[in-house]
């Protein structure tokens, strides 16, 4: 028999044909004509866990019966033994050639050492390299010296609508020592980055009437706020020229970036602009000039256009004043900023600045995300360190992410400690067309896992 680490390196082609597997599998949640797929992959989860060695594994339906979870134990480590709380999402964003995809996006395809799929980064690399990595450590003579909780979700990218309010439920069920949130992305191929913040998430649809219905534009026009018009008016004046959101009272809570947030993240400045340069590629950097780029993505809050629909955009010409318009906004969100507090401000100030020449109708999007910001100094962190330098060799660099995991603000409250590992590339992107990994990053997630649950189980962490 070998260690985990060699088992997992002898068995790397295996699990990558079990990764593609997965990945065949089109777990679209936001889609309810994928609900069917989206209960399958929960099956194909739970039977992996079982055989890789988990003492149990059930799925759970949600209400309504849709995206379940698939939750997995190993308890052999014995009660007196630490318990570590693996998280990850196997539900993926919709995606169809027609967005841009090079190959088919559910075909996985493996090109100059990447692998391209929907779901590829967001999440199924955090998927399997820990339940690969779980294997590999059960499936060796030295046994963990910790117990092993996974819990795999199926609704993240639908905004986690269930999973707090069963982790509110059933607090037992997802009580550990460490949490460990597996998701989002490392600085670089050859260096790794432990993630020490998330941002949360709060959002609404903002409707714009004037008209009754569509009129002639020569018979009315002049005459009517043209709801587009009014729409694009409104939409103008939610920042200043410098970027900063001017909705009062958006700011009141923000946490400060402090000194020590300053000096790790000028650290990690330079990856983030080569990777700003590889995969946004504007004509310039834009935002907030008092911050610098790591601290405009991840340490401050944004409001963010997402969407505006509005009037006719066919071939031709169409002299229209259209009915109505409407956008949908969504805000990013730092610690101590309450999503339905924000929300509330940006309600607020939408209606004062909205002209009476029109109705404005306001539908928030639920549930909201609280952000998170974790302690760079705590054991978890110092084990998850650890893990990635022996994985990558290269010792990690501190940042925080600009993306949201909604569980992660609830998992605080049932686990003592929660640390983010993050085995995924900014220019894998996510949600994008092309949605790739680097496959090196797979095997090293692997390792690194294996290495994480090896130091606490040392009780290093
Ligand atoms: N993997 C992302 C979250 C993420 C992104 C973490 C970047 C770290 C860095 C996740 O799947 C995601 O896309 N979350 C959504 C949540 C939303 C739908 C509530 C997000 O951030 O937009
Ligand atoms: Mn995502």
């Amino acid at each position: 028999m070998s260690n985990p680490y060699q088992y997992a390196k002898r068995n790397q082609e295996r699990f990558l044909d079990e990764y593609q597997e997965l990945l065949r599998i089109r777990t679209i949640s936001t889609q309810p004509q994928h609900a069917e797929d989206v209960a399958r992959a929960a099956e194909w989860l739970r039977e992996m866990m079982l055989r890789i060695g988990m003492d149990s594994a059930e799925v759970i339906l949600m209400p309504a019966g849709r995206c379940p979870l698939a939750l997995g134990e190993w308890n052999g480590a014995g009660e007196a033994a630490p318990t570590i709380l693996i998280y990850c999402h196997y539900d993926v964003q919709p995606a169809e050639v027609a967005d841009g995809w090079d190959t088919e996006p559910f075909e996985p395809t493996i090109k100059d050492g990447r692998l391209y799929c929907r779901g590829a980064v967001d999440s199924k690399l955090h998927v399997m390299s820990n339940l690969k990595a779980v294997e590999s450590c059960l499936a060796s003579d030295d046994k963990p010296k910790v117990n092993i909780k996974v819990v795999l979700e199926g609704e993240e990218e639908s905004g986690s609508e269930n999973i707090n309010a069963f982790i509110a439920a059933h607090p037992e069920r997802l009580a550990a020592d460490i949490a460990m949130i597996s998701d989002g992305a490392i600085l670089a191929p050859d260096q790794p980055s432990l993630t020490y913040g998330l941002r949360g998430i709060t959002g609404l649809e903002l409707h714009v009437s004037a008209p009754v219905s569509d009129l002639h534009s020569g018979h009315w026009g002049g005459s009517v706020h043209n709801p587009i018009q009014a729409l694009c008016e409104i939409l103008a004046r939610l920042h200043d020229e410098n970027g900063t959101v001017t909705v009062p009272g958006f700011y009141d809570d923000v946490a400060a970036v402090t000194p020590q947030d300053r000096a790790l993240l000028e650290k990690v400045e330079p990856f983030m602009q080569a990777e700003w340069d590889d995969v946004v590629s504007a004509p310039s950097v834009w935002g907030e000039s008092e911050y610098i780029l790591p601290e405009r993505l991840g340490a401050r809050p944004t409001l963010e256009i997402n969407g505006i629909h509005g009037g006719y955009t066919g071939a031709g010409m169409k002299t229209v004043l259209p009915a109505r318009a409407f956008a949908k906004i969504t805000c990013r969100l730092v610690p101590h900023q309450d999503p339905a507090r924000a929300l509330r401000c940006v309600m607020e100030h939408i209606k004062r600045i909205a002209p009476s020449s029109i109705s404005v109708e306001m539908r928030p999007s639920e549930p909201g995300a609280e952000a998170v910001l974790l302690d760079v100094d705590g054991p978890a962190m110092a084990a998850a360190a650890e893990a990635y330098t022996f994985a990558w060799g290269v010792e990690p660099v501190y940042e925080r992410a600009g993306g949201s995991v909604p569980i992660t603000f609830e998992c605080m409250k049932v686990a003592k400690e929660v640390v983010i590992m993050s085995y995924g590339l900014k220019s894998g992107r996510a949600h994008g067309p092309n949605e790739n990994i680097y496959l090196q990053n797979f095997y090293n997630g692997i390792q690194s896992t294996i290495k994480f649950i090896d130091v606490v189980g040392e009780g290093r962490g």
